[in-house]
């Protein structure tokens, strides 16, 4: 049994190598930064962090980090609501509600565990999840948790939304699920049209705002602050591992009733280790950071970068994707563009 199981395993992972789907990890020796260092030395410009404010390697975050090594500690070996709650995760709370300009703010291990625990939680078989065909794995997955009927409808595309809004009318609620800006594609959801539609077929709405929180909109709040639509959302989930720092650790913002049930019921929240002091307070610095200045969100150019085969998109739709961030220089811009050309030329003369 266990030899012919491990026969599948490997012939599985011929198959992936043979389709040419085969990842492998390069590895860093230098901090995470515009420019990195690679094993043996050579140094790279880095276009593929979603480092997107340059905050991972920031003076004020790492010696916010230190002191808080000192102060409250390495880690918390617990749960919340055990004993894993210091002074700081309840101002980090408190912080990212006033930034996102929610009601309520309750932290993750990470944001794919905010979506994983979110939709068991509020929704039963009686309700329906509508749902944008692109959503990221992890609203994919934490739907599939749940029991309630699902809905998708086509990328961005409020025709096709309205039609299964109608058709999930007969759901006892309705919540509409999307991301709030989608980095494979760079589309910036439509949330005007969305919020539109949930007031018209009475559904609530969710986004997922890993890709945006921090520098989208005039003062980086978010998607919701791009699209005019700051206190209309019912549902933000996003990270503290992109933007925000980039460690890790993710939150759901919202309405305090949906916050507050969050809070008893959502199982990563429930059975999953509190995220760690220095951790949290870097991430508070960044918040300080952010809410006291535009500076580092107003250098960013909005253009995006890496490559992405399938599983993480669909069969033949492989990209390369850059991600652009303020520790970028002017210089660097102009580097990755001309490199770019080059091997386009290259590719052309095969
Ligand atoms: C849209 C979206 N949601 C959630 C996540 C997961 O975030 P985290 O790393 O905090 O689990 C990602 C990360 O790639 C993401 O792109």
């Amino acid at each position: 049994m266990v030899a012919e199981f491990e026969n599948q395993v490997s012939q599985t992972l011929e198959e992936i190598k043979s389709q040419g789907l085969f990842k492998t990890e390069r590895v860093i020796t230098s901090p995470q930064d515009a420019h990195i260092a690679i094993t043996g030395g050579k140094r790279v410009l880095n276009m593929c962090a979603n480092n997107y404010l340059g905050l991972a390697d920031h003076p004020a975050l790492i010696a916010a980090a230190k002191e808080a090594l000192d102060t409250h500690g390495f880690g918390m070996a617990s749960v919340r609501f055990i004993c894993g709650t210091q002074d700081i995760h309840t101002q980090l709370e408190a912080a990212l509600t006033k930034f996102l300009g929610t009601e309520e703010t309750i932290l993750y291990p990470s944001c794919f565990d905010a979506n994983g625990g979110l939709f068991e939680t509020l929704l039963t078989d009686k309700d329906a999840v509508i749902s944008d065909e692109l959503n990221h794995a992890s609203i994919i997955d934490g739907i599939r948790l749940c029991k309630a009927r699902r809905f998708r409808y086509k990328h961005n595309d409020m025709a096709d939304l309205e039609a299964q809004l109608r058709a999930a009318k007969d759901a006892r609620f309705r919540l509409i699920a999307t991301d709030g800006c989608f980095s494979m594609d760079g589309t910036i959801a439509n949330l005007a049209g969305i919020c539109e539609l949930a007031e018209k077929y009475n559904a609530l709405t969710m986004i997922d705002d890993a890709h945006a929180t921090g520098f989208l909109g005039e003062t980086g709040r978010g998607t919701h602050e791009y699209r005019g639509v700051m206190g209309k959302i019912d549902i933000i989930t996003g990270t503290l591992g992109k933007a925000l720092g980039g460690a890790s650790g993710g939150f759901t913002s919202g309405r305090k009733e949906i916050v507050d049930l969050l809070r008893q019921r959502s199982r990563p929240y429930l059975f999953s280790n509190t995220i760690a002091p220095p951790v949290v307070a870097a991430s508070l610095k960044a918040l300080e950071l952010l809410s006291a200045s535009t500076e580092l969100r107003d250098k960013l150019e909005g253009v995006y970068v890496i490559g992405f085969f399938y599983p993480v998109v669909p069969h033949g739709t492989a990209r390369v994707r850059t991600q652009v961030s303020a520790a970028h220089s002017r210089e660097d811009l102009e580097f990755a563009v001309n490199a770019f050309a080059e091997v386009n030329e290259e590719l052309k003369s095969l």
